[in-house]
């Protein structure tokens, strides 16, 4: 049986046997292009055939006998996966053990671009050490409900956040001659039927709300592969979807390299292949029965796919090769390194936010506090596994119990009692988690321990299981009964800190009323109890602010208000348009339970001095405006500006704010920085549906900046003549 790992050697070998052979018939400077040329000129067209699909679960092509590797992918996005056997069971290797990253909503808490390519590039370098070519990274898809299965996977519901981040993350990852693949392309925003449904979005809110991290992603980050969704877009497949993959992507953003089927997600020989569909890839053989093996074949030798079409995709995946396994100046790869570690942590350090702090609870007062009930299955529950492909086999992942023992078990009492299973499975296949009954025994056992203890920290939220690939949540509800467990703690222990860990909105409604201290943390990866044990105790200053909007009630969510999830008929109609997220609690007044952008910090910040460089601008102008912040308080700390732009009086529809810049600034105790943000006057711009143009607007903008996109602090006036 080809383990990933023997195909990882093999890669190896072909790479080698290749650049030594590649290499000896070229002359120094010779292109890319030329080098594809010379050797299409050698390949029949059963070879050409054989580069065009999988060949094992992550492996496609090879042509030995030209020394060409193997095309090796790997999931992606929390860390470069585990090798797999055939059925996709576990190789077993001691070898694969990899760094856990943290989740994609916890990246995107951290509003730090280079947080993102710093998470590229050492998931990179692990990538190409394990022989790897293509990192199925980043993921992106916009959150445009909360329950989304794979929201703990993606950015935000923002698309200038997700743009911002997944540029970066491209960059970092390719710096190291290993492809990202950006997915899932296109508007893949709920599991439920994903591979079946059909999504009805108007060409507005296409354009500016679920594209334009895949055009940055591709225009900026110039990402070598991209994944099409499972879902089809106006009733055609995105696999096989001519405007989505040849207009948009390959036409308008001149996108050079492969479009990689998600898993089994081809439906067709001739018009996959006639309309954008470059790599067909798959998990089940027999792999010569794809619809890119020998029906391809068929297909080419009937008159139904060209050569010309062909030959295209083989340029195509002999340029990714090029770029990665076949590169010059080969970068090292590394695996598990304290750099790598580094990363994780601070990742993980700045994306936790700090939700309230009434009583000051936090940063722990260390010196008074004698004893801890440390409650919660996720005080010791891991997050490195699970959720089908974005499980990693994390080398090692600390607890947050474990996190909090280093930092305190010396001079603090630490007990711990585990409140509630956090078992999903044991809870059954169709169970509803959120009725789960509430264990007493462990819940009697959680107050005891709070009641003898000076202040219980209690870990509650999702899991890994909870939150997965091919199922979205059912609701908002907290799984596992935990609100019962936080009104028994609670109610006995008035210094009870509430740390609630996921990568998706819940409902923290019962929580933020009747609990004093909020703390929202993430997967946070390999350094997930260090970080979160640092934040605790003040030696962090948080400074994560939320990537999505948290609703006071599932039903003031859009497309839940509107009736427009999960569809009817495997047809969803995206009827909010482009009042996605926090535009659209905004625009229709309705009051979240937390807003996007919102997180506190142990200090204060003060703004003050807004101003643009100019009052009017042109269209082909930048806009520069600046603002100063103070930091009020005890605590060194870092702060997200957020500059929001608002239009009245336009000729379309516009939401009430839109994110347009935002900088993270590191502010010293009683420390004033100047912040200057741009804003390319083209970035305001709507899409016109009737021209099918970008359309600045002529007239008064209102430039908002705050510390979350309802907490506003300085605002300004600028006109576009
Ligand atoms: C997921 C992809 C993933 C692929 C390979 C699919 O089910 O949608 O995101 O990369 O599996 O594991």
């Amino acid at each position: 049986m080809k383990t990933k790992f023997s195909g990882y050697i093999l890669c190896g070998i072909f790479a080698l046997a290749t650049f030594t052979c590649v290499n000896a018939q070229s002359k120094k400077g010779i292109s890319i292009d030329e080098k594809i040329s010379s050797v299409m000129k050698k390949l029949t067209i059963e070879e050409k055939i054989s580069l065009l699909h999988a060949n094992g679960i992550f492996s496609a092509g090879g042509i030995k006998r030209l020394g060409i590797p193997e095309i090796m992918t790997d999931d992606g996005p929390l860390g470069v996966r585990e090798d797999v056997k055939e059925g996709w069971g576990s190789a077993n290797l001691t070898t694969d053990s990899a760094t856990f990253f943290p989740n994609g909503s916890a990246l995107a808490a951290t509003w730090n671009p280079e947080l993102a390519y710093r998470f590229g590039h050492d998931m990179g370098e692990e990538a190409h050490a394990r022989g790897k070519t293509v990192m199925l990274a980043p993921a992106f898809n916009i959150c445009r409900t909360p329950l989304c299965g794979r929201t703990y996977e993606y950015y935000s519901e923002d698309p200038f956040l997700n743009a911002r981040l997944a540029v970066q993350s491209v960059k970092g990852i390719q710096s190291q001659h290993v492809a990202a693949c950006v997915k899932h392309y296109a508007v893949n925003n709920q599991e439920v039927e994903r591979g079946r449904v059909s999504v009805d979005v108007d060409e507005r809110a296409l354009r500016e709300i679920y594209l334009p991290a895949f055009k940055a992603s591709i225009t900026e980050g110039n990402a070598w592969t991209i994944m099409s969704a499972y879902n089809k877009l106006r009733g055609v497949y995105c696999s096989e979807n001519d405007y989505l993959l040849d207009k948009i992507l390959k036409g308008e953003w001149k996108f050079k390299g492969i479009v990689i089927s998600d898993w089994g997600g081809t439906h067709s020989t001739v018009n996959a292949a006639n309309n954008g569909l470059d790599l067909e890839m798959g998990s089940r053989p027999p792999y010569s029965s794809y619809y890119f093996a020998d029906k391809l074949l068929d297909s080419v030798k009937a008159g139904k796919v060209s050569m010309k079409v062909i030959d295209e995709k083989v340029h195509r995946i002999l340029w990714v090769i090029y770029h990665t396994s076949l590169s010059e100046n080969q970068p090292e790869g590394k695996i598990n390194t304290p750099e790598h570690s580094k990363t994780v942590y601070d990742i993980a350090s700045e994306s936790i936010v700090l939700l309230k702090n009434e009583k000051h609870l936090l940063p722990l007062n260390t010196s008074t506090i004698k004893s801890i009930a440390v409650i919660g299955d996720n005080a010791t529950h891991t997050f490195h596994l699970g959720g089908f492909g974005a499980g990693v086999k994390a080398r090692y992942e600390v607890t947050a119990l474990a996190g909090l023992q280093s930092r305190l078990g010396k001079t603090i009492d630490i007990k711990y009692a585990r409140g509630y299973s956090g078992d999903y499975r044991a809870y059954g296949k169709n169970a509803r988690t959120e009725d789960a009954k509430p264990d007493s025994a462990l819940i009697q056992e959680a107050v005891a321990a709070a009641k003898s203890s000076d202040m219980a920290i209690l870990f509650v939220g999702g899991n890994r299981d909870y939150e997965s690939e091919s199922r979205d949540r059912k609701s908002l509800v907290l799984p596992f009964s935990e609100q019962v467990l936080v009104d028994a703690v609670t109610a006995v222990n008035q210094n009870t800190i509430v740390v609630v860990v996921g990568g998706a909105p819940y409902d923290l409604g019962e929580i933020k009323k009747n609990n004093s201290t909020i703390v929202w943390s993430w997967y946070n990866g390999s350094e997930n109890g260090n970080a979160l044990a640092d934040v605790l105790i003040g030696k962090i200053n948080p400074s994560g602010k939320l990537p999505f909007t948290f609703p006071a009630d599932l039903k003031d969510s859009p497309a839940h208000a509107l009736n427009a999830y999960p569809g009817e008929n495997l047809k969803v109609d995206y009827k909010e348009g482009i009042l996605v997220g926090y535009r659209w609690f905004d625009t229709k007044k309705i009051e979240p339970l937390y807003c996007f952008g919102y997180g506190l910090s142990y200090t204060d910040y003060k703004y003050s001095g807004f101003f643009t460089n100019k009052k009017s601008y042109k269209p082909s102008e930048n806009i520069t405006a600046s603002v100063k912040i103070k930091n009020t308080g005890k605590f060194a700390g870092k702060e997200t500006v957020q500059l929001y732009i608002s239009k009245s009086a336009s000729a379309v529809e516009r939401a009430d704010r839109e994110l347009k810049a935002f900088k993270k600034v590191k502010i010293a105790p009683g420390e004033t920085v100047n912040v200057t943000l741009n804003i390319p006057v083209k970035d305001l711009a709507y899409y016109d549906v009737k021209t099918s143009k970008w359309i600045v607007e002529p007239g008064k903008y209102k430039l908002l900046a705050g510390t979350s996109s309802r907490d506003i602090e300085q605002s300004g006036t600028i006109t576009v003549n």
